[in-house]
């Protein structure tokens, strides 16, 4: 029969975890959850007395603040988490691997590895262990045989694929009410015992009928396929856009059409600048990866264009700014408005508007940047990581970091949005032309202003997908 979960264990601290157990303590107040990272300074900024988070999400702090001390710990003490909890989640990163096989494509499951090996030296009884990290298929296979030798004390071990589809910005709404939980287990008696166990967990909030039980494998890969599709529909639009330009046609009115069709359906169709954030391009090269490895190489170059369409559509994007300011940028200056890889988060990892700095620095662009939420910190330590061969101190000779628009915008030559912020809806842009150097022209990478009421005050209006 199905143990009573009573403790949760959660290996990592980061956009995953943190958010994803915190809203488990709070609907399951019988439930003991801890939190564990190896990073203390994340740790103490989860449980600092002011709720300075290590990470921003809407509806985030007033979870923690109903939980926290309460069923909610968060804690450096790996061991003993471990050693109490009944079922453990394993949510640390999994990124592309840098060096060595697979370099550039695979998953670097060496976080995994490490947090599966402790988990077999410390256990000393039985436990469930949750797959939440995004890994690629049959990863569940190598913690089992990590686990099986070298359990000790007679300690077992159930593995689980839990994988997480909440979306940074909306990780708590998407929390409280997913589309769906996803669990995979061995279809062993001990497998679909373990898998109950879990679902019990969930069905404290989820309706029962938005819990899917599969197989492992199944939910290991639907990971993989939900991001890649996801990706897909935008590199189809995004491929779109570029024919959009071209010929007159209007993107938004493109979407709009194809998207009413009930069977395409109208999320998740809007042109960009190029898609950003730490998954999307990494589970896609994994699964590219997958595909290789597999010998299915057709299978691999299929869905490796949603991530060439993706460095297709940034660089065009550059590309254009570089034509319309009559064909060179060198020594203008260029206002930069958002960072973050979108609206509602602070993260920039794989972020449009890092590729579009780097490309407007290499044509020796004077950049001023401004994002409601993003540490100044974070966008130095990722200019340097985009621009390798060139020294912190030269990049801050020609990139400012500014706290508002008007400041961004002043004297500048062009202004790029590159983050769909709400506050850019409400941007007073006769202010900003009265204080920019003319022609004045806005590059919208975001298709969120007005082009028709900027052209009447008397900006040079180029947005994503409109050939005007
Ligand atoms: P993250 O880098 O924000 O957090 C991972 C944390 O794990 C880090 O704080 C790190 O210090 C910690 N860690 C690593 N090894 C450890 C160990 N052995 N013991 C204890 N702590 C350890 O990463 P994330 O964005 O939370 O992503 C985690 C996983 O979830 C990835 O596989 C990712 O693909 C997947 N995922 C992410 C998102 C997202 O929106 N960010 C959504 C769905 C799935
Ligand atoms: C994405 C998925 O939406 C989540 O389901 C998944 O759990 C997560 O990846 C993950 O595995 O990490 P996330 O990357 O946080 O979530 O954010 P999205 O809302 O998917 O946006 C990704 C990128 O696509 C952003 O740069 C966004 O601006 C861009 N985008 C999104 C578009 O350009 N057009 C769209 O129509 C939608």
């Amino acid at each position: 029969a199905p143990i009573d979960v009573k403790k949760i264990c959660c290996i990592g601290a980061g956009y995953v975890g943190g958010p994803t157990c915190a809203v488990i303590a709070l609907k399951c107040p019988h439930i003991t959850v801890t939190i564990v990272d190896l990073n203390q300074s994340r740790i103490d900024a989860w449980n600092s007395d002011d709720f300075s988070l290590p990470i921003y999400e809407p509806g985030l702090v007033d979870v923690v603040k109903q939980a926290r001390g309460r069923n909610l710990f968060f804690s450096t003490d790996v061991d003993k988490a471990i050693l109490e909890a009944d079922l453990i989640f394993v949510s640390v990163n999994t990124p592309t691997k840098k060096s060595g096989v697979g370099a550039g494509f695979a998953a670097d499951l060496n976080y995994v590895e490490l947090a599966t090996r402790r988990i077999a030296a410390v256990a000393t009884s039985n436990k469930i262990v949750v797959e939440k990290s995004t890994v690629p298929c049959r990863t569940a296979e190598s913690m089992r045989t990590i686990l099986e030798s070298n359990s000790h004390g007679g300690a077992r071990f159930d593995i689980l694929s839990n994988p997480e589809f909440l979306a940074e910005g909306t990780a708590i709404k998407d929390l409280l009410s997913p589309d769906r939980v996803l669990i995979g287990s061995l279809q062993t008696g001990e497998g679909l015992d373990a898998c109950q166990a879990l679902a019990n967990v969930y069905a404290n909030w989820v309706p029962k009928e938005r819990i899917l039980t599969v197989g492992l494998w199944s939910s290991e890969l639907s990971k993989l396929a939900a991001n890649a599709m996801l990706a897909q529909r935008i590199s189809s639009i995004n491929a779109l856009s570029a024919i959009c330009e071209a010929t007159g046609a209007n993107i938004d009115e493109v979407s709009h059409a194809v998207g009413f069709d009930s069977r395409i359906g109208p999320k998740f169709l809007r042109a960009s600048v190029g898609f950003g954030g730490s998954c999307f391009q990494k589970d896609i090269l994994n699964l590219v990866y997958l595909s290789e490895s597999l010998h299915l190489p057709e299978v691999a170059a299929y869905w490796r264009q949603v991530v060439d369409m993706n460095e297709y559509q940034k660089s065009r994007f550059s590309k254009t700014v570089v034509d319309t300011l009559f064909k060179t940028i060198t020594g203008k200056h260029i206002a930069v408005l958002g960072f973050a890889f979108k609206a509602d988060t602070g993260d920039t990892r794989e972020s449009a508007a890092i590729t579009l700095i780097r490309d407007f620095l290499s044509e020796r662009a004077y950049v001023t940047i401004y994002d409601p939420k993003v540490e100044e910190s974070q966008i130095w330590q990722d200019l340097s990581e985009a621009c390798p061969n060139t020294p912190l101190e030269t990049i801050k000779k020609y990139v400012t970091i500014v706290h508002n628009v008007i400041e961004a915008c002043k004297d500048k030559e062009a202004v790029v949005i590159a983050t769909e912020w709400k506050e850019f809806l409400e941007i007073d842009w006769q202010t900003v032309y009265d204080h920019m150097t003319k022609p004045a022209f806005v590059f919208d990478g975001r298709l969120l202003i007005d082009a028709d009421k900027l052209r009447k005050i008397g900006f040079k209006v180029k947005v994503i997908g409109r050939g005007d």
